[in-house]
């Protein structure tokens, strides 16, 4: 559960219908053969609710042209609607201005986009980055690829057998030399929700600078930047129920304005000269080429869909989880990888003697999808001594049925091997 947020339902407040949420998401009464389908693999993508393929539709089928560049109608229409699109992902995130929220194409170009900016500008030889052993490769490698040209040092903050972050070893590794803490905020192959707010204020007692990578936490519950006092936070659209191929990079302002570009071209500049050119301030400077319009307008109204569901989508997540997580536990041979208390309802696993790829093939031809191996995070298999795991991740959509229909399809599976 989320600090601040009760599992207790407020007076009056409206139970939440998952039923009544479904009929929302087209793909969800599709079939697969002859099974209905299960999504439990929402940690690799969320499903789309028609209000956002609508939304998508609309735009190219009545609205569409280039943004920042015409004096016609459609143009400042588009322009409109793209700007809009940064003020509703300002108020998700619940950023100072939104100015400091910058598209991008995922929550992986966010922090490349850090890394080579901040990250090449700031980094000093000798300095430290302060990473976790349950990161995405995506907050891995783009720090090493930095660390190697900066002289910068990589120290990775071990995590417990049940799946948390060590958080006495996180403090004894910050010191004066240390300049970014790059964090999951949740823990994309174990569910793990870190304590994002004690991280930030750790770092910032020896004043290094923190980005939060947020692309497990915003589909399951709210997120405030200035609570948490972040520097920076990354989030993929597609993990939100937004189309593909959009993020955000959200950045304090100050930070973001003293940044060098990342990339060039039209749209970020000021003024070109053969002389020499000048730029544009946020977020445009950010934002070189024609952006992604569509991608902005889906994800404002996949937010805004999202937003509207809490708390009550919460808590029935919560439910979800510790309902799936106890009847889990009566499949012969199953252990449940990452047990820490704080989880959204993602759930690894392991089946005694069978490999996860074959429990995987074995669930798709029941018509129910989860993602199996490495899940991106190699260091973390590799610190809890496995090769990879069957990942059941869930969304406020998901049913206690649905959990019911994994538990029996892996009994039958378990029963084979
Ligand atoms: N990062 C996504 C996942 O964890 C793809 O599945």
């Amino acid at each position: 559960m989320v600090e601040g947020m009760s599992l207790e339902p407020a007076q009056n407040e409206v139970v939440f219908d998952p039923a009544k949420v479904r009929a929302d998401f087209p793909i969800l009464s599709r079939r697969i053969g002859k099974n209905p389908l299960v999504y439990l693999d929402n940690g690799a993508s969320s499903q789309k609710p028609a209000v956002v393929i609508e939304a998508i539709d609309r735009y190219y089928r009545e609205q569409h042209a280039n943004i920042h560049r015409g004096v016609h109608r459609l143009s400042e229409a588009a322009t409109v609607a793209y700007e809009k699109a940064r003020e509703q992902v300002a108020a998700f995130l619940n950023a100072r201005e939104a100015r400091e929220c910058i598209f991008t194409r995922n929550a992986t170009e966010a922090i490349n986009l850090v890394a080579a900016t901040w990250g090449m500008s700031r980094l000093r030889k000798g300095g430290e980055i302060v990473l976790s052993a349950m990161e995405h490769h995506a907050n891995i490698v783009p720090w090493q690829m930095v660390a190697d040209r900066t002289g910068s040092v990589i120290r990775v903050v071990p995590v417990t057998p049940e799946g948390e972050l060590d958080m006495a070893a996180f403090r004894a590794l910050l010191s004066e030399r240390t300049q970014l803490v790059a964090m999951a905020h949740v823990s994309n192959a174990l569910g793990t929700i870190n304590p994002a707010k004690e991280i930030v204020a750790a770092a910032h007692r020896v004043g290094a600078k923190v980005l939060l990578d947020g692309a497990q936490s915003t589909a399951h519950f709210p997120v405030d930047v200035q609570e948490l006092d972040t520097d920076f936070f990354v989030f993929s659209s597609h993990k939100v129920c937004g189309p593909t191929g959009m993020g955000v990079l959200y950045g304090k302002a100050d930070l973001l304005s003293a940044m060098p570009p990342y990339q060039f071209g039209g749209d970020m500049i000021r003024e070109v000269d053969f002389a020499g050119t000048t730029f544009r301030d946020i977020p445009e400077r950010f934002e070189a080429g024609t952006p992604h319009i569509a991608g902005a307008i889906g994800l404002g109204v996949a937010l805004n869909y999202v937003s509207a569901l809490q708390p009550e989508a919460h808590r029935h997540e919560q439910l979800l989880l510790a309902y799936a997580t106890e009847q889990l536990k009566t499949v012969p041979g199953l252990r449940i990888v990452g047990t820490a208390p704080e989880k959204v309802p993602v759930i690894s696993f392991l089946i005694d003697g069978v490999h996860p790829l074959d429990i995987g093939t074995l669930l798709d031809s029941d018509g129910i999808a989860v993602r199996t191996g490495h899940h991106c995070t190699m260091p973390l298999m590799k610190a809890l001594g496995i090769s990879g795991t069957v990942r059941a991740s869930f969304a406020f959509y998901n049913t206690l049925e649905e959990a019911d229909l994994l538990v029996a399809s892996l009994k039958r599976a378990q029963a084979m091997f």
